[in-house]
């Protein structure tokens, strides 16, 4: 693609962006753009390949998925059964609802198609005739731009009946979620889109073998479908040759908090925080002392030089005691209090439990959000943060969905990391923040 696709970034890097190269173009929602820019090559090529090259040209280009776990998507894909004669479905999951997380809106509202395309490929592989994107509702405009790229789409006979004559039949539909974090989960999005409460199910059976209406189905985040889209105009060996060993392709990384230039930048998995941070981003407007590496659920890192030198893929931040996730860095600036910010993410996570489960709705909405407030408003006494480890400990491993876990991750790290602010807060000497700067409790 380096070819076709100039260079556009002002740093003479190695590699083109492809996910976000039509961003910023003008009309670049629109059909006509999409296909000025290559659009819809990819799928024509895998209907050359037929389903089952699919599926091992993906398992071959190393992808992982970019929701947050990293699962191997070409493997997700060959859980799907062959030959059952059942309905299958795809489904994108666009519910993007995780603190510091802002590519996938984009993604959507300015280059809509590159989504149906990636779509279209993975319901081909996997013998789906309908695909549904779960969109969250705050995301009017890329809703809207989605629904006008069908619309384009099947008036252009590339989502409806025997596709650009392969005899493969799929249509997308678009639903717009309510505002809730939980319908991001994928067994209670499935069950957000059939009508149900959208409370998690219990996994296995995982979506291949039991999903949506109880039958087959494959859920992507919408970075992972737009991956595929590219994978298949341009190679699986083109896909695995950017980015680490294991940690495959671009990925769009996020950047938030005290930075001269905050935004979505995309580049290789592997490329270190100091790129990002400095030569992306412009650098700290303050000084930092923590990192959120991809979203609140992952453990915070401590600011330092050896972190910054850290690769951004999947194992590097693992062997560094947290995760890649959405790859949506925040900068926590020195200014701010870490036990108020922490507060923060639990009221978010006590907020958006589903109250299935007791561990979530009683230990973080009910107690571990108030012993946050007790602290945070300059009532603590020895003795509280050990007892928030103590409820950590009845927590995380013991909910019904990954949601508890996600809150432990800022809570057990900002207390490892930081446990001379969680004293100075247990003796009464927290200073609450208000806009990002010191005040009196
Ligand atoms: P998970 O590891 O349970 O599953 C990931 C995917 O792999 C799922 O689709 C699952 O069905 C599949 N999978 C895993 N093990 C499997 C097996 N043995 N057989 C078949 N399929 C299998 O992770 P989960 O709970 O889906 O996602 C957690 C991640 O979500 C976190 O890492 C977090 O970063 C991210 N996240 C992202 C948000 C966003 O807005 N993008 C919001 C909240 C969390």
């Amino acid at each position: 693609p380096t070819a076709e696709k100039p260079i556009t970034s002002a740093l003479d890097h190695r590699f083109a962006p492809t996910l976000y190269a039509q961003v910023g173009q003008p009309q670049s929602w629109t059909l006509d753009a999409y296909r000025r820019g290559g659009g819809y090559q990819g799928v024509q090529r895998a209907f050359a390949l037929g389903p089952d090259a699919v599926i091992e040209e993906v398992k071959k280009s190393g992808l992982r998925g970019r929701g947050g776990a990293g699962f191997a998507t070409g493997l997700k894909w060959s859980f799907m059964p062959l030959n059952d004669g059942k309905p299958h479905y795809v489904i994108c999951n666009a519910d993007e609802s995780e603190p510091g997380t802002f590519k996938d809106r984009y993604l959507m509202s300015e280059d809509p198609h590159q989504l149906i395309e990636g779509m279209m490929i993975g319901g081909y592989a996997m013998r789906a005739a309908q695909g549904y994107v779960y969109i969250r509702g705050e995301y009017v405009l890329a809703a809207e731009r989605l629904w006008a790229a069908i619309h384009e789409a099947r008036a252009a006979g590339l989502l409806g009946e025997n596709i650009l004559g392969s005899g493969f039949d799929f249509d997308i539909q678009v639903h717009r979620g309510a505002g809730a974090y939980i319908c991001g989960e994928e067994t209670a999005l499935m069950n957000s889109l059939e009508g149900l409460r959208a409370n998690p199910r219990l996994k296995p059976p995982f979506p291949a073998a039991a999903g949506l209406y109880g039958l087959p189905t494959t859920i992507n985040n919408v970075e992972t479908f737009c991956a595929a889209t590219h994978i298949l105009k341009y190679g699986a060996e083109w896909h695995a040759g950017m980015g680490t060993e294991r940690s495959k392709g671009m990925k769009l990384f996020q950047i938030s908090g005290p930075v001269a230039r905050p935004g979505v930048y995309e580049l290789p998995l592997g490329t270190p925080f100091r790129e990002l941070i400095y030569d992306w981003a412009g650098g700290p407007a303050e000084p930092v002392k923590a990192i959120i590496p991809g979203g609140i659920s992952c453990q915070l890192l401590k600011w330092s030089e050896a972190i910054l030198d850290t690769p951004m893929d999947y194992e590097s931040l693992a062997a560094a005691g947290s995760s890649l996730g959405t790859g949506g860095v925040t900068l926590i600036p020195e200014s701010v209090s870490i036990v108020d910010t922490t507060w923060n993410a639990v009221r978010f996570y006590g907020h958006e439990s589903c109250g299935k489960c007791t561990p979530c709705r009683e230990g973080i909405s009910g107690w571990m959000v108030k012993m946050y407030e007790k602290l945070v408003r300059g009532h603590g006494q020895p003795g509280d943060t050990a007892l928030i480890l103590d409820m950590a400990d009845n927590i995380g491993g013991r909910s019904f969905c990954a949601l508890a876990d996600a809150c432990m991750g800022p809570v057990l790290s900002s207390i490892k990391l930081f446990r001379e602010e969680y004293d100075a807060a247990e003796r009464g000497e927290v200073r609450r923040t208000l806009a990002g700067r010191w005040r009196d409790a």
